[in-house]
């Protein structure tokens, strides 16, 4: 199956939904509300090893993909992402991204690519930026994580717009289309600040899903970033 094409949209980042915060009873109620308005939606995987908390398999990715008719990007925040690339492919994920600090993280973004899938490559907070110069000749995209990974809900990190601003940096230096993603504690002022900061893909989850208006919220976050 042919991956589904990312949509970077000119002049503005992409939003990008989390699954994480939709309502898992009927993900249609959540997402096709804002299918038009969304550029792509991600599931954020765990495996209770990398991250202190348990989400989902590749089921995930066909459901999300039906109900919101967009493409899937799926964040693998997994120990040992080898063994689930094939499954998330297979289930029609477009874009896979492993964290830098999981098992055989460089070998993973080869074989995301064999695959013909778009690779990321996210990073902790803690993990510095240098951790992508080896695979950068690969990447899609970098995913600057803005929150410790493993729940949603949790406030924005600020100090990361530095780390923001340097992937920036690295990507304009590297000449290549890299794409550059802001994951966590992304609301309507601190998306606007990843977006000057650099990042041109923003995920969110519950600024979005908790808001009266999911569509009504990506409408006046367009006009804003
Ligand atoms: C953390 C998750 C979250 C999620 C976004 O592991 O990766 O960052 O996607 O959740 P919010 O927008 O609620 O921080």
């Amino acid at each position: 199956m042919k991956p589904p094409f990312f949509p970077l949209p000119s002049g503005r980042a992409a939003l990008v939904p989390s699954v994480l915060a939709a309502d898992f009873v009927c993900l249609k109620r959540s997402l096709a509300p804002i299918k038009k308005l969304a550029d792509w939606v991600q599931v954020d995987v765990m495996d209770g090893h990398f991250v202190p908390n348990l989400s989902f398999g590749p089921g995930i990715v066909a459901a999300a993909a039906s109900a919101s008719s967009l493409p899937v990007d799926a964040h693998l925040m997994v120990e040992e992402p080898g063994r689930f690339i094939d499954a998330f492919a297979a289930a029609g994920a477009g874009l896979i991204t492993v964290h830098a600090e999981a098992k055989l993280a460089g070998a993973c973004v080869k074989k995301i690519k064999a695959l013909g899938l778009r690779a990321g490559l996210a990073l902790r907070p803690g993990t510095p930026l240098k951790r992508v110069l080896p695979h950068l000749e690969e990447l899609d995209l970098i995913l600057i994580m803005t929150v410790e990974p493993g729940f949603g809900g949790q406030a924005f990190m600020p100090e990361m717009l530095g780390k923001v601003k340097a992937a920036r940096a690295l990507i304009a230096k590297s000449g290549r289309g890299i794409w550059l993603q802001a994951d966590g504690g992304i609301n309507a002022l601190t998306a606007e600040a990843a977006a000057l900061s650099g990042a041109d893909s923003l995920v969110i989850g519950s600024a979005l899903f908790s808001s009266r208006n999911p569509a009504a919220f990506l409408r006046a976050l367009k006009k804003k970033i």
